[in-house]
């Protein structure tokens, strides 16, 4: 099964219209994705909680580690430089944490508020190598933008 994301832009948008709190809105993210595609291992959300620190949010999947600081991993990459990291090979990115030993690739998106505040990092792992392309992560951003850019 793979995600239908225009349908799942729409099921989101409508579970989500009415909810201003990034956390009831992050859960309900983590679960209509991870339950829509049989890549996802694991899918979450990454929380900035003071300069440079990320904390554990809302999230699907088997236990994920607690506190990332912006200086390492993907989602630490993802939020220190604002760009979406989609990585084939997790095992080829340097200072990569390896929450399961079963994952071999993920994509990390950065996710802004309507001010333009970095507010999490949305991160998905998959066991399959090279699971995503710029397809998810232009569809993903889609999604996040439309959610999380309407929230001040
Ligand atoms: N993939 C992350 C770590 C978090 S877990 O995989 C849930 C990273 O290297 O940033």
């Amino acid at each position: 099964m793979r995600a239908d994301y225009p349908r799942l832009a729409k099921v989101i948008a409508s579970l989500t219209k009415d909810e201003t709190d990034e956390v009831a809105i992050m859960a309900t993210m983590a679960c209509e994705l991870h339950h829509s595609d049989d890549r996802f291992s694991w899918t979450g959300f990454y929380r900035v909680v003071s300069d440079g620190l990320l904390k554990v949010g809302p999230y699907q999947g088997g236990h994920g580690c607690l506190v990332i600081p912006f200086s390492r991993g993907v989602c630490g990459a993802a939020a220190r430089t604002g760009e979406t990291q989609l990585v084939d090979d997790v095992d080829a990115f340097p200072g990569h944490i390896a929450c399961s030993s079963a994952t071999r690739s993920e994509i990390v998106l950065p996710v802004w508020n309507g001010r333009g505040d970095l507010i999490a990092v949305l991160d998905i792992d998959s066991e399959e190598p090279e699971a995503f392309t710029q397809i998810d992560a232009d569809a993903l951003r889609t999604i996040l933008d439309a959610t999380f850019g309407r929230l001040y």
